[in-house]
């Protein structure tokens, strides 16, 4: 063959490639296209399978589709390493009401669904496609003839881990769990491996491939910034009246949703201690706009009840602790509101970026306050000589959560700083 017509056969397959992969991502999951070019390469790069892959995009960019869309088309049956059994849940669910076989198991599966599952998966063509586990379960004496034996059947199409940055101690996540999927990997090892997040600094990637052992893989990153977000801060401690701050910020960001229409959006007020998200969410509803708190202090009822109000939009507003929100996944969230700092610039990022997930413009605001640095800076601190009074030594990665802390204080003095000129702070504003 001819440089041409070699040249030619791969346009062509190429273009038929990417037709059937859009035919393939309408029919399954309904969309139109993918969402991004990124989407659509780390889809190929996956299929292809000659490589490993690691993805960072920004929250909200469709990274469950570049290993589900691939899961659906292979063989066999891919392995999906996931944090939270909630965030699994979710998942499953979804993927579930799409009608693509998908299950978990966890432990707190009921022993019949867990027998029918490992049936399943020990019959000559197992039904199932996705595979969600924990990386706990991962360890667990008790699944591992299972998977050595999919394994040696060559029944592992892939190997994802998603929210791959709780690999590594410098992460905002650290999950020690997950260190021993290193170990998973190199039992695996003829399996394509794809590891996603939406945030890694570079030491951050560097432990993800490391730990993982991931063999030189191919990279995609795009940019951590999303256009549609605004992002501001506002001084706390210069408010007349700071509930009523709060509520005009939520009302405008609700109003320019909905264009007059009810029922158009939603949002997430972050508050760190129990006691303010109950203050905060009686304030607001008392100011008019129905807000519901959400904190570990309430019963397990409760706090489902006022999740699945807010995720079906009876209760516009949730106001929460930090506990609120990993593998939460609702299109019209069009604000989210630090009552306190976060911790963290890497925890800012992730929480607020849990706004504007449908690509309309959304507000993310912090409500900053010299006091409520003091206390953080004070707790974060007290953490560190805890651990390493703990652990009887100091270890570098320590000092990040200073570091990422400091970040946080300087993005707000910064993001103050460049727009307070044009900010109204004196008696008329509210
Ligand atoms: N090609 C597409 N077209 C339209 N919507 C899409 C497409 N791909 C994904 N989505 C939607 O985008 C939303 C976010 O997807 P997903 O949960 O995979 O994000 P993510 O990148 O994993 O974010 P996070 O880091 O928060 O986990 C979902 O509601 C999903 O249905
Ligand atoms: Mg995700």
């Amino acid at each position: 063959a001819t440089p041409e017509r070699r040249e030619r056969f791969y346009t062509k397959r190429r273009r038929t490639m990417t037709t059937s992969l859009t035919e393939a991502l309408k029919r399954h999951f309904g969309f139109e296209k993918f969402r991004s070019k990124t989407q659509e390469d780390v889809v190929n790069a996956v299929i292809r399978g000659d490589k490993d892959v690691f993805v960072c995009m920004p929250t909200g960019a469709g990274k469950s589709i570049c290993y589900q869309l691939p899961a659906v088309l292979a063989e066999g049956i891919t392995l999906v390493i996931s944090p939270l059994i909630a965030l699994i849940q979710d998942q499953v669910d979804r993927l579930k009401s799409l009608n693509i076989p998908a299950c978990s198991i966890n432990s707190k599966l009921p022993v019949g669904e867990r027998r029918l599952i490992l049936a399943d998966l020990g019959s000559s063509s197992p039904k199932l496609k996705l595979l969600y586990i924990t990386p706990e379960m991962v360890a667990s004496p008790s699944f591992q003839p299972c998977l050595t034996d999919l394994c040696s059947r060559g029944l592992l199409s892939y190997l994802a881990v998603d929210e791959a940055h709780c690999v590594s101690q410098w992460g905002h996540d650290f999950r020690p769990d997950y260190l021993k999927l290193g170990e998973l990997r190199a039992r695996l090892a003829g399996v394509p491996c794809l590891a996603l997040t939406a945030t890694a600094p570079k030491n951050v990637l560097e432990d993800i491939i490391k730990s993982l052992r991931l063999r030189s893989p191919l990279s995609f990153v795009t940019p951590v910034f999303r256009s549609n977000l605004n992002y501001d801060v506002i001084f706390r401690e210069m408010l007349p009246n700071p509930y009523a701050h709060l509520h005009a910020f939520i009302t405008k960001a609700l109003d320019d949703s909905t264009n007059g229409q009810v029922g158009g959006g939603c949002g997430i007020v972050y508050c760190r201690t129990r006691d303010g998200c109950e203050t905060v969410a009686h304030q607001l509803t008392k100011l008019g706009v129905l807000s519901k708190p959400y904190h570990a202090g309430l019963k397990t009822a409760d706090r489902t009840e006022a999740q699945n109000e807010w995720m079906q939009g009876k209760v516009p507003v949730i106001v929460a602790t930090i506990s609120f929100g990993m593998g939460v996944d609702k299109a019209n969230v069009r604000f989210v509101a630090h009552w306190n700092l976060a911790k963290s610039l890497a925890s800012y990022y992730q929480e607020s970026g849990r706004a504007g997930r449908d690509g309309l413009p959304s507000s993310c605001r912090t409500y900053y306050s010299p006091k409520d640095k003091e206390q953080l800076n004070f707790l974060i601190r007290k953490e560190v000589v805890r651990k390493q009074a703990k652990r009887g030594t100091e270890k570098e990665s320590d000092k990040t959560a200073i570091t990422d802390f400091e970040a946080m204080v300087s993005f707000c003095m910064q993001e103050f700083c460049s727009h307070s000129a044009v900010r109204d702070y004196g008696p008329s504003s509210i």
